[in-house]
């Protein structure tokens, strides 16, 4: 680098830095210049532009200035406790605020039911403005800073995580960055042909540049919306869509296009939003002749992100939505030195767990397991059985060949069994974009349903409930033991069934996502009392669950943990040691009693379900059953 462009740098660098610290306290100016030499090292390498990110630099003190200073106060905690998220204390449970309260405030009036199902972590479904009948379930902003009308208000919204931080309860929402609604007014103003709007969308004239593109790019919703262009017919433009047609990719090639977003996040950042899920990540940037996915700018940008937000608001949680194989997945996590995102999902322990409620078979979990336990303990995954999304079956489909078992083969049995019609299947639910030409096809429906508490309930069946509701205990008893942060979807608690009301909703009709989207069933949540009912059961049991998970330190994100042979196909084994703690947890994953033939360390282990003592050696687990054996 010359001598004299170094210089230049330099200025620029110290004028900033002045400007910042002329308005401010030293904490900002602290943050900043301890992250300002990679932030311009990495906006100069995607955008060589030094005069937008000067606006940058200015934008980020500003919204720090914004920022509340009870909001202050809580970053500073975060940031001298790091950790702070990774204990074994948290617990989080998604909704659609219209189907669990109707309004933000609502929920709000709500929050002693979360208090009750100790619930301290709450992700709020997409709820910002988004075009009736084109949302794709709110995942289509139309505006960045403004609420959907019939939920409420932003101020509502400061209301709302006011009020869930004085419970301590950390609120996360969606920020969909990849993709405008076509009502946004960037794409209302493309569509009337200004070029500067045009430049944050990707046009083309013609089909030669989409028909590229369509090479290599895979389809996110074959079925439902194929392809991954729109034509534009009064515009005579094609404009990339590659969720639905409504749903307009942003070129994040245009360093406008990353500042503003960066301003929207940072704006919601600054209504009380603990935990920004960043929705559809890996898809943030393009280039011809790639799949579009993971590319290394995508890195670059969600690095950008976390130093932004460790400038601005230290105290948010970058949370990443890459629904990939594993090895795309981590690197989500970025580097110890050079941090991306803070949590990600567990998504293929997701659908292996579904693999193996089908199969009976604990091996490709226990394999699977064993990946993501011997991860470095810093990362931190979210670890869930439903969501609001379908389940896409992404399995190791090279360790199942070696059984026999072939990709297509497989994901149409366990499409069949849990539509109910194959095996010994109790589960109930549908699919979703099924492809008649690769024939592939992902599933939806709920735990509870999936689990066959909505058979049981309809042949009014008291043996197969009770088999189901142990089914059900049986996979939340598993989530917890593994390390991270469990979430439950709103419903799963009381084992709330498929919802097929979509189907008259014009609206909703062509996306079965919704079969498991449905409105929480008050007057079922009023049975929890009730012991002898389904929703009393299910939650008193999980609720013993929860408890122990919080109170034996053994569950801790710092606990070692691996699995363990018992030569039973249907029983899975993982071990947890912490200091001198140990447990032992077994889960048979069939409906008959089977042995766990263990050994493990001599003395007696204590029961933490039922508080009885126990031996650890070849332990017999009756159907569905588990056990929580502790080291005395
Ligand atoms: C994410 C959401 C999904 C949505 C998509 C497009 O994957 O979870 O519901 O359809 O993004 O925004």
């Amino acid at each position: 680098m010359g001598k004299k462009k170094k210089k230049k740098k330099e200025v620029i660098k110290e004028g900033i830095i002045q400007a910042v610290a002329a308005e401010d306290t030293g904490e900002f100016a602290r943050r900043f210049e301890a992250y300002h030499d990679e932030l311009r090292w990495l906006y100069m390498e995607l955008y060589d532009n030094g005069s937008m990110f000067a606006e940058l630099c200015d934008r980020l003190g500003q919204f720090y200035r914004e920022r509340s200073a009870a909001l202050k106060e809580s970053d500073r905690k975060r940031e001298a406790d790091p950790g702070w998220y990774k204990q074994n204390d948290m617990l989080g449970m998604m909704l659609y605020i219209d189907n669990f309260a109707g309004t933000l405030n609502g929920v709000k009036e709500k929050l002693s039911y979360l208090e009750q199902c100790r619930v301290n972590y709450i992700h709020l479904m997409p709820f910002l403005e988004t075009p009736k009948g084109r949302s794709d379930g709110g995942y289509a902003v139309s505006d960045f800073r403004k609420v959907q009308k019939k939920l409420g208000t932003m101020e509502d919204l400061e209301g709302l995580t006011a009020a869930c931080h004085e419970k301590g309860i950390r609120v996360c929402m969606d920020f969909v960055m990849n993709h405008t609604s076509e009502d946004h007014e960037w794409a209302v103003k493309a569509r009337e042909g200004d070029g500067e709007y045009m430049s944050r969308y990707f046009f083309f004239e013609n089909s030669y540049i989409p028909s590229l593109y369509e090479n290599t790019v895979p389809q996110v919703f074959p079925t439902t919306a194929p392809g991954n262009f729109t034509w534009l017919p009064e515009q005579k433009h094609f404009v990339m869509t590659s969720f639905y047609p409504y749903q307009w990719d942003l070129n994040y090639k245009n360093p406008r296009v990353f500042n503003e977003m960066m301003y929207n996040f940072l704006y919601l950042a600054n209504r009380g939003i603990d935990v920004i899920r960043i929705d559809a990540v890996p898809y943030i940037w393009k280039e011809l002749n790639t799949q579009c996915r993971n590319l290394p700018q995508v890195h670059t940008i969600v690095r950008l992100m976390r130093i932004i937000s460790e400038i601005v608001c230290p105290g948010i949680l970058l949370l990443g939505e890459v629904v990939m194989e594993p090895e795309k997945v981590t690197p989500y996590f970025g580097t110890v030195e050079k941090p991306e995102c803070h949590m990600l999902y567990n998504v293929t322990t997701m659908a292996t767990t579904w693999h193996t409620v089908a199969t009976r078979d604990v091996s490709l979990l226990k394999k699977q397991l064993d990946t993501v336990f011997n991860l470095p303990r810093e990362y931190l995954f979210l670890n869930y059985l439903r969501c609001h999304d379908d389940i896409g079956w992404g399995l190791d489909y090279g360790t199942l060949a070696q059984n026999g078992m072939e990709e297509r083969a497989h994901k149409k049995y366990l499409n069949d069994y849990f539509q109910g019609y194959a095996g010994e299947s109790n589960s109930r639910g549908e699919l979703y974009n099924a492809d008649p030409i690769t024939g592939d096809a992902r599933f939806c429906g709920t735990t509870a349903s999936m689990c066959g508490i909505e058979k049981a309930g309809f042949e009014q069946d008291d043996a197969a409930m009770e088999r189901a509701i142990r089914l059900d205990v049986m996979l939340h008893a598993y989530m917890f033991v593994q390390s991270g942060i469990p979430v439950l979807y709103s419903g799963d608690e009381i084992g709330q069934v498929n919802d097929y009301s979509y189907k008259e909703d014009p609206d909703k009709a062509g996306d079965s996502r919704y079969l498991h989207r449905g409105a929480l069933d008050w007057d079922l949540t009023a049975r929890i009392s009730d012991k002898n009912s389904v929703q009393g059961r299910l939650f008193d049991r999980l609720g013993q669950l929860e408890e122990i998970r919080r109170r034996e330190k053994v569950f801790g994100s710092d606990a070692s943990v691996h699995t363990a042979e018992t030569w039973d196909r249907s029983v899975l084994c993982v071990e947890r040691c912490f200091g001198k703690e140990k447990l032992v947890a077994l889960f048979n994953f069939s409906e008959t009693e089977k042995t766990a033939w263990i050994e493990a360390e001599d003395g007696e282990y204590l029961d933490l379900v039922s508080g009885q003592p126990m031996r650890a050696k070849d332990v017999k687990v009756p159907g569905y059953g588990f056990y929580y054996l502790k080291k005395r």
